[in-house]
């Protein structure tokens, strides 16, 4: 036992000294290095790892559907993508899992585990009711720039069929939505595209590229490393967009060799940056959402959306680089409740 004990001790301190190193290393935002400190913590209870196991799937057509379900999040281009096998619907090679990783089954990863209790919902981007498939289609159409399945396809009663598979996989707590992403401590500082730019260069082009255009995998039908802006990426309409909510996931997903569900890489700080830079339409070009208007009711528009009009008089730039904490004491002192 004892010796455990140490030998845990000892596992601890060498990892702890790597991460040092590492961080030490490439921490190539200097400028951010003041705000190191204010990085909040991730609560741990929450996220222990859950793991799919295809074993445990019936063999019936119920079950069958699941595993073509788990199937198109990972592989989704490859099915349904620009010259998918079952079918053209996405305008890009993106696959769900790239964003909702290990099939949505990630911990601060967009986890999906408990969405199919949550639906339907009362949606305020859209300002109406959705069903769980309405949602599907909503990630087909922006993160994948594509046009939504029917309802009764295959394929949408597979993704169906996966999200019920997961909801009841594992016991239900209700903390468990907030591990949608990181909680993130928001600060007078502004993000900043300019320091972005800087620990982008250290830190992400290595896997993502200088232009963020990532790269295929040989068959050309699935990203090896996915792109973050240009023709082949997300539109802007995505919530991926959203800087606030780009870096919750950053915090505890990126890089995707540096970090765990538990063990940020990034500061608070240089996720902001990093995820201005990023969705820094001015720099950046990405397709844009052609359907109807977003957010009908303004006193519902998450503090990070970058397109007015708002309820306050605070600018555009503002919302969409922050500093956000004013926006917020403002909205709550109006009674509103700010969402971001
Ligand atoms: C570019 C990243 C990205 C891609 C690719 C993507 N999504 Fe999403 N998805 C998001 C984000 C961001 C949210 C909102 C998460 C939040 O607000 O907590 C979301 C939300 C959802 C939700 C609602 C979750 C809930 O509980 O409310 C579902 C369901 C979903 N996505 C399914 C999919 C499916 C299926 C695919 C592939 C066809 C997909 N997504 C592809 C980023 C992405
Ligand atoms: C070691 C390679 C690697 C590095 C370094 C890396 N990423 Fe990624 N990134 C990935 C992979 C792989 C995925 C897709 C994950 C999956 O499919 O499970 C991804 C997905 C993403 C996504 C969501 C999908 C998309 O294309 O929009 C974003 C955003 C992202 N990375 C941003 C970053 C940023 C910012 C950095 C630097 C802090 C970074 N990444 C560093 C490998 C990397």
């Amino acid at each position: 036992m004892r010796k455990n004990i140490i030998i845990v001790a000892i596992v601890s301190l060498v990892a702890s000294y790597g991460l040092l190193l590492s961080c030490t290393q490439s921490d190539a935002g200097k400028s951010a290095q003041s705000d190191a400190g204010k990085t909040a913590p991730v609560k741990s209870e929450l996220l222990s790892p859950i793991a799919f196991d295809s074993s445990a799937v019936p063999n019936t057509p119920f079950g069958k559907a699941v595993l073509y379900g788990r199937e198109l999040m990972i592989n989704t281009a490859y099915y349904i993508g620009p010259t998918g096998v079952n079918g053209r619907y996405l305008r890009n090679y993106m696959s769900c899992s790239n964003c909702h990783q290990n099939g949505g089954i990630k911990p601060h990863s967009f986890s999906l585990v408990f969405s199919q209790d949550e639906y339907p919902q009362y949606r305020a981007r859209e300002g109406k009711v959705l069903s769980l498939s309405d949602r599907v289609n909503n990630c087909i159409n922006r993160p994948m720039n594509g046009k939504s399945l029917p309802y009764d396809s295959k394929e949408m009663l597979a993704f169906l069929c996966y999200l019920k598979w997961i909801n009841d996989q594992w016991e239900h707590d209700t903390r468990f939505k907030e591990k949608a992403a990181a909680p993130l401590q928001l600060t007078d500082t502004a993000a900043s595209p300019q320091r972005g730019a800087v620990l982008f260069e250290a830190n992400c082009s290595r896997c993502h590229g200088g232009e963020g255009q990532g790269l295929l995998n040989s068959q050309g039908r699935r990203y090896v490393y996915p792109p973050l802006w240009g023709d082949s990426s997300y539109q802007s309409g995505s919530s991926m967009h959203r800087v606030i909510k780009m870096a919750g996931w950053l915090k505890t997903n990126m890089p995707y060799d540096r970090v765990t569900p538990n063990t940020p890489f990034l500061t608070d700080q240089q996720a902001l940056d990093l995820a201005a830079f990023v969705n820094d339409d001015r720099i950046h070009k990405r397709p844009v959402p052609k359907d109807g208007k977003d957010y009908p009711d303004v006193l519902t528009k998450p503090v990070d959306y970058g397109e007015g009009p708002y309820f306050d008089f605070f600018p555009q730039v503002q919302h969409k680089f922050g500093p956000y904490p004013p926006i917020i004491r403002y909205l709550k002192e109006k009674g509103l409740k700010p969402s971001y």
